[in-house]
C-alpha cells in the first residue's frame, strides 16, 4: 500500500506529518510523491487564514476527479482544517477520513479500518477547550516519543515540540481553537528524544511551540522553564546549535532565556517575536497584552543581553479599523526594530474568533494588499542593509542540502550543486560544494548579498 502525504502549514504542522509518515512506514506502508501511484492521500491541513483553506479545498476538488476513475483511493483529512471542520468534510464524498491533531497517534488504525471495511472515519475532539484527557495525552506523548527521535526533516536537523497548543487567544487566531490547550512536553520526555536524534547523527535541534517561551513544566518543587531546557540540551553531546521558535513578547522568563542565549554557546542567538502592529489601539483589539513601546523595550533588552542577535517578526496589515495612522505606526516600528526579516499576512477573519465574532472586516482588500506591499518594501530595505554587512565576512553554517532554486546562482559543474544552509542567526547561506556537505557545519566566505539570502564561496 503506497500512501502519499502532503502538508499545508507551520512547522508543527509539518512535525506531525513527519511523525505520521514514521508511523506508516513502521505499519508496513510506502510512501509516495505521487498522488496517481497512492493508494492513500493524506493531507495536512492549516486554519490560521482563509486562503490556507481555500489551498486545500481546491486541491480535494482535484482529489475529487482523481477518484472518479479510482474509486477505491482513500482520501484522509487532518491537521487543523480537520479539527476545525470536522464532519462538514466528510459531505461532499472525497473524504474517507477526517482525524485532528490531537488524534494523530490513531491514524494507522483509521487508515487500516478504511481500507478493509470501506467506511467513513471521523476522530476529532468534541470539547476543544476542555483539559486533554489523560489517556490522550499519554496517546500522543507515546506517538512522539516513539516516532520522534526518526523524524529528521532535513540532514542532521531535527524539530522537537516543547509544548502543545495555546492559550493565549489573540483575537484574530484560530489556532488556540484547533490546537487545545498549552501544554508544556516534560523536559525529561524532550532530553530522551533529543539524546536519541543525537546518537544518529543530529547537530541542530529547534524547539517547537506556539509561545515557546511560555515552556513551563513543574515536576515536584520544581518548575523548569525553558531556560533551564536549554540548559539540560546544551549537556548532550553531538547537538551543538539548539535553536526555538516562536517567541511571544511577554516579560515572563524573558531575562533568563535571554541570559542562556548569551551564556549557552549552542543557543543560537535567534528570536522569532512577532509583533503584529505597531499601534497600540489594534494591539489592544488584537488582545496581544502590550504596547508598542513595550515591545521595542524587549527587542533593546535582548539587543543588549545578546549582542548579535537577530531577531525576526510577525504582522498582520489590515486588522479591523485600522487606520492610515495606525498603519504607519506599524511602519515606524519595523523600521525600529531592524529585522532581519519579516512575515506579513493581510488579516483575515477566522470563524469563531473573538475579532470575527465582535468586528467587522472593515479594511477593503485593495487596502490591505497596499499595506502589505508597503510593509514588506520598508523591510527590504532593512534587510538588505542588514545584509549587506556580511560582505566580505567568514561564516559557520549548516548546510540543509541541494538548493530547490538553482537558478538564482550557476552550478560549478553537476558534483557541485549549489547548496543552501544556515547561519546560527537564522541567515540563508547559498554556496557552490559538494552534496556530501549536507547535514555538516562548514565555513564559507559571503561574496554577495541579496536582501534575504547571501552567496558564499566555500572556504
Ligand atoms: N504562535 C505564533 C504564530 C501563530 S500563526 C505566534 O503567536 O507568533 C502565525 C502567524 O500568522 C501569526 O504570527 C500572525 O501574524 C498570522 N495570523 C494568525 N492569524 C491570522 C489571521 N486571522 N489573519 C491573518 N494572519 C494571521
Ligand atoms: Fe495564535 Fe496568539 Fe496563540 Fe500565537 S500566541 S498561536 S497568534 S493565539
Ligand atoms: Fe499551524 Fe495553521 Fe494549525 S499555522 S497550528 S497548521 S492553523
Amino acid at each position: 500500500m503506497k500512501v502519499c502525504l502532503q502538508t499545508y502549514g507551520c512547522q508543527m504542522n509539518k512535525l506531525d506529518t513527519a511523525l505520521v509518515e514514521v508511523a506508516l512506514t513502521n505499519n508496513g506502508y510506502m510512501l509516495t510523491d505521487s498522488v496517481k501511484d497512492a493508494d492513500v492521500v493524506i493531507i495536512n491541513t492549516c486554519s490560521v487564514r482563509e486562503h490556507a483553506e481555500q489551498r486545500v479545498r481546491s486541491h480535494l476538488g482535484h482529489l475529487k476527479h482523481i477518484k472518479q476513475h479510482k474509486a477505491d483511493l482513500v482520501v484522509g483529512v487532518i491537521g487543523c482544517m480537520a479539527q476545525r471542520l470536522g464532519a462538514e468534510l466528510l459531505d461532499d464524498g472525497v473524504v474517507d477520513i477526517v482525524c485532528g491533531p490531537a488524534q494523530i497517534p490513531q491514524i494507522p488504525d483509521l487508515i487500516a479500518k478504511t481500507l478493509r471495511e470501506k467506511q467513513k472515519a471521523l476522530a476529532i475532539t468534541d470539547q476543544i477547550r476542555k483539559p486533554t484527557p489523560p489517556d490522550q495525552a499519554d496517546a500522543l506523548e507515546e506517538f512522539e516519543t516513539i516516532y520522534g527521535p526518526e523524524e529528521k526533516t532535513l540532514p542532521s536537523q531535527a524539530y522537537i515540540r516543547a509544548m502543545r497548543g495555546c492559550d493565549k487567544f489573540c483575537s484574530y487566531c484560530i489556532v488556540p481553537y484547533v490546537r487545545g490547550p498549552e501544554t508544556s512536553r516534560s523536559p525529561q520526555a524532550i532530553i530522551a528524544q533529543a539524546e536519541k536524534l543525537a546518537d544518529t547523527g543530529t547537530k541542530q535541534i529547534t524547539l517547537l511551540g506556539q509561545r515557546i517561551n511560555a515552556y513551563e513544566y513543574k515536576a515536584g518543587d520544581k518548575t523548569y522553564c525553558l531556560a533551564d531546557l536549554l540548559e539540560m540540551l546544551s549537556q548532550i553531546d553531538g547537538i551543538e546549535w539548539l535553536k526555538f521558535v516562536t517567541s511571544y513578547p511577554s516579560e515572563k522568563y524573558y531575562d533568563r532565556i535571554l541570559r542562556a542565549m548569551a551564556d549557552l554557546p549552542k543557543v543560537c542567538p535567534y528570536l522569532h517575536i512577532p509583533a503584529q502592529s505597531g499601534s497600540d489601539k489594534i494591539l489592544k483589539a488584537m488582545n496581544r497584552g502590550y504596547t508598542a513601546t513595550q515591545y521595542l523595550d524587549l527587542l533593546a533588552k535582548a539587543r543588549q543581553i545578546v549582542p548579535g542577535i537577530t531577531l525576526a517578526g510577525d504582522f498582520i496589515v489590515g486588522f479591523p479599523c485600522e487606520t492610515d495612522d495606525d498603519f504607519q505606526e506599524t511602519v515606524a516600528l519595523v523600521k525600529e526594530a531592524q529585522y532581519k526579516s519579516c512575515f506579513v499576512f493581510k488579516y483575515s477573519p477566522r470563524p469563531g474568533t473573538t475579532a470575527d465574532k465582535r468586528l467587522e472586516d472593515t479594511v477593503p482588500l485593495e487596502i490591505k494588499k497596499q499595506r502589505n506591499y508597503k510593509l514588506l518594501e520598508v523591510q527590504e530595505k532593512i534587510s538588505d542593509r542588514l545584509s549587506k554587512k556580511f560582505l566580505g565576512q567568514t561564516v559557520k553554517v549548516l548546510v540543509e542540502g541541494p538548493s530547490k532554486k538553482p537558478h538564482l546562482n550557476l552550478a560549478e559543474g553537476k558534483n557541485y550543486p549549489q547548496l543552501v544552509a544556515r547561519t546560527a542567526t537564522d541567515y540563508i547561506v547559498v554556496f557552490n560544494g559538494p552534496t556530501s556537505l549536507a547535514g555538516q557545519f562548514t565555513t564559507v566566505k559571503i561574496t554577495k548579498t541579496s536582501p534575504l539570502t547571501l552567496f558564499a564561496k566555500l572556504e
